[in-house]
């Protein structure tokens, strides 16, 4: 270090070429150059890194592979790309401000999971670690893998992957597979799986920032109803409290929450309310108080409680990593503690994780401590605990009755457990609609199913072409929220004339008519961790051509969906026949087929070989069509035959866990559908009945005959279309009928 004396130029010259101080000069050099290397400020504030710098690392060769998924949430493509010319993808969760697309940067959420997959086998990576992340992936492919192969006859295809975490230690699980199945219920036995939402959670959600008051909220809920559009869920962003005081109403525009709340009620309608983990410095504040007394706020590194500013100004932040915290947050949502909520009113948890405006990339300070843990440590969890203990919250309220839903913008691995996720803050651009397909397909994959984008995108104005769009796919993604930002113009349903309302209603109208077979696909999901939004290397494992498409997708194996056809009119048929859903028009598949698309038109494919039921009489919500009959759609292979399921409950408590359900296969073959009880120890009795059976692939039969119960009834048919005119008792009916 430069001594600060009166210089003699001569003996510092020799001081200098002296070899021992030369070497001692370079060691402070080095040193030096190190702090300054591992030294974070932000602000006026530098991270303390009280244990130094760390960092746990591991590398992984994957023999044989070229295909690898997951690791959300990244606003990219489904296939992960080599990292080797930028940015690691990065793992740390965080409110991004207007996110850039086909980018390895951080969002909102975080799971650490890979999938990697090859014709043979898939197999999966879990890096339990809630640190900061970052994942590197290279490969030796680069296009001349084929010639390689040839001349060394080994399997010679390599992705490498390096995970990177600050923190922590390693800890890794390996799925072996060897099929996709097989790693999605590894993968569940550690994590848990997709929580059973309530059925009316599969609807259309319409969201805002904001409903202004309740007339609003009624006259919008009206709007519904004048336009025959049906939804089951009208959203209240931060805007409805009473500054920002979660778990309050503005005692103006909202001053008769209860009264809202039953007008919805009474129409069989549902709302959720926003609340946010910050929690506002106000010592008039019940929420604050008790956070503070109990001592349960995050605390910065010098042991008083961390203070950060977010919405309401300056915020705490409860540490939701202690159990007895989440307890008391849990509590919170008891009517009487709640005041103003009811049974129908539902939760968003938002700015999770968590959201600081004033800290490092707008989230906290890594050196807060939870206990004995720092931030660090923990980082990725946060919004992880804050929706479990919310979740948690709605159960207890319910004495552990009823089926809770939470959203969450903040998730890590498990997360499905606890609800749903969304893509946060999208933009009304074509890219963005185009996105949502690889962002929720990366987190099917790895256990978090009910996962949708804002509907129109969050930020901007779209065109309306591109709305009408964003309602045609969303339709068919499994969380479905129309969302908008403040400062963007109104842009319910109706507001764009009456083709555009006509079409918005007939994509939101379709979503209903499969309600019966979204709630059976989350049934699966819930039992067995399996994606309900998969893409078609799921079920086509074997198939190089299906590798890498992301812009079509199934629900689960039985409907394709094909955005592409969408936005650039073609697409990629994988083999099997496939039915058009609305024309019935047959194509087969594997092959590429141009669909000619019109703005009116959503292509939606339905597999032969497969049976889903839906309800066809669309009423204002998914409750008013509880008892509603059921169609089944029955498309036939080529060898005459389907396969589908049907499963019933109540639609909204825990009672399906004590075996209140009624869960049938649907077979056909031999020209008869027949009907299997696959749980013979639950039971269930539904309103519900077969009114009517299409059959999908068949020639107009001579003779139809019912057999239900030990009677026989010869049935009326027009084309294909079985009219049952009889009460089909899914109880008890076996064979259903013979054509
Ligand atoms: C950010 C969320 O991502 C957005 O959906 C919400 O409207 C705003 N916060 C206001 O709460």
């Amino acid at each position: 270090m430069r001594k600060d004396t009166q210089a003699d130029p001569e003996a510092e010259k020799k001081e200098e070429a002296d070899p021992a101080n030369q070497a001692e000069a370079a060691k402070e050099e080095e040193e030096k150059v190190e702090d300054v290397m591992w030294e974070e400020t932000f602000k006026s504030h530098s991270d303390s890194k009280p244990n130094g710098p760390s960092a746990v690392s591991l590398d992984f060769s994957l023999p044989g592979v070229e295909h690898v998924y997951g690791i959300p949430e990244h606003a990219d493509t489904l296939r992960l790309k080599t990292t080797d010319n930028g940015d690691p993808y990065r793992l740390y969760n965080l409110d991004v401000f207007q996110y850039e697309l086909y980018n390895p940067m951080a969002l909102y959420g975080a799971v650490p999971v890979m999938l990697a997959h090859n014709a043979q086998r898939t197999t999966g990576i879990f890096w339990l670690n809630a640190a900061e992340t970052w994942v590197d992936i290279s490969s030796n492919t680069a296009g001349k893998v084929h010639l390689l192969q040839f001349y060394f006859l080994v399997p010679i295809v390599y992705t490498y992957v390096r995970w990177i975490s600050e923190s922590g230690i390693i800890d890794v699980f390996i799925m072996l597979g060897p099929t996709p199945n097989d790693v999605f219920s590894q993968y569940a036995s550690l994590t848990g799986t997709q929580s059973f939402p309530p059925l009316a959670s599969l609807g259309y959600h319409q969201c805002r920032w904001n409903y202004n008051d309740q007339e609003d909220v009624q006259s919008v809920d009206a709007g519904f109803d004048e336009h025959d559009i049906p939804y089951d869920f009208i959203w209240l962003d931060i805007e409805h409290t009473d500054g920002k005081r979660y778990f309050t109403w503005d005692p103006h525009k909202f001053a008769t929450p209860k009264e809202m709340l039953q007008g919805l009620m009474d129409k069989k309608r549902k709302m959720v309310a926003i609340v946010d983990p910050h929690i506002k410095v106000d010592s008039n504040y019940k929420i604050h108080n008790e956070i503070r007394s109990r001592g349960f706020y995050i605390k910065n590194k010098d042991g008083g409680d961390y203070e950060g500013w977010c919405w309401p100004g300056s915020a705490g932040y409860p540490d939701f990593t202690r159990a007895d915290m989440r307890a008391w947050w849990a509590s919170m949502f008891a009517y009487d503690q709640y005041e103003g909520s009811m049974e129908n009113l539902y939760t968003w948890n938002d700015m999770n994780e968590p959201s600081v405006f004033n800290g490092p990339e707008v989230t906290m300070h890594k050196d807060a401590m939870h206990g004995a843990w720092e931030h660090r440590d923990v980082h990725n969890l946060y919004g992880f605990y804050v929706q479990m203990a919310t979740a948690e919250g709605l159960i207890q309220r319910s004495g552990g009755v009823e089926r809770p839903f939470v959203l969450t913008r903040a998730f890590f691995a498990g997360s499905q457990r606890f609800g749903a996720v969304w893509t946060g803050d999208n933009a009304a651009e074509w890219d963005h609609l185009k996105i949502s397909i690889p962002m929720c397909l990366s987190l099917g994959l790895v256990g978090i199913s009910f996962c949708g984008a804002d509907v129109g995108g969050f930020f901007k104005s779209p065109s309306t072409e591109l709305l009408v769009r964003w309602y045609q796919t969303g339709a068919y993604q499994p969380f479905f929220r129309a969302h908008a930002h403040l400062d963007t113009p109104r842009r319910e349903p109706w507001l764009f004339g009456p083709e555009n309302t006509a079409l918005i209603r007939e994509a939101v109208r379709q979503r209903y008519t499969f309600m019966p077979y979204w709630y059976q696909q989350f049934y699966l999901a819930h039992r067995t961790g399996q994606p309900v939004m998969r893409p078609l290397w799921v079920e086509y494992p074997q198939d190089p051509a299906t590798f890498a498409l992301d812009d079509e997708f199934l629900i689960v194996t039985c409907l394709q969906t094909l955005l592409g056809a969408v936005l650039t009119f073609v697409c990629v048929c994988v083999p099997q026949v496939w039915f058009d859903i609305h024309t019935f028009q047959k194509h087969n598949g594997a092959q590429n087929l141009y669909i000619p698309v019109t703005m009116s038109s959503i292509p939606v494919f339905q597999r032969g070989g497969s049976i889903i039921p839906r309800k066809m009489r669309v009423r204002r919500s998914s409750s008013c069509m509880e008892h509603d009959p059921y169609t089944l759609y029955v498309a036939l292979n080529p060898q005459r035959t389907a396969e589908g399921e049907l499963y019933i409950d109540d639609g909204h408590t825990f009672n399906y866990e004590k075996k209140e359900f009624i869960h049938r296969r649907l077979s056909f073959a031999n020209n008869v559908l027949s009907s299997v009880n696959l749980a013979p120890d639950a039971q269930f009795t539904t309103g519900s009945w077969i009114e009517r059976i299409v059959i999908l692939g068949a020639s107009k039969p001579s003779k139809v005959t019912l057999k239900a119960a030990g009677e026989c009834y010869t049935l009326r048919f027009s084309h294909m279309v079985i009219l049952t005119g009889h009460c089909v008792n899914l109880l008890k009916c076996h064979q259903l009928f013979q054509v």
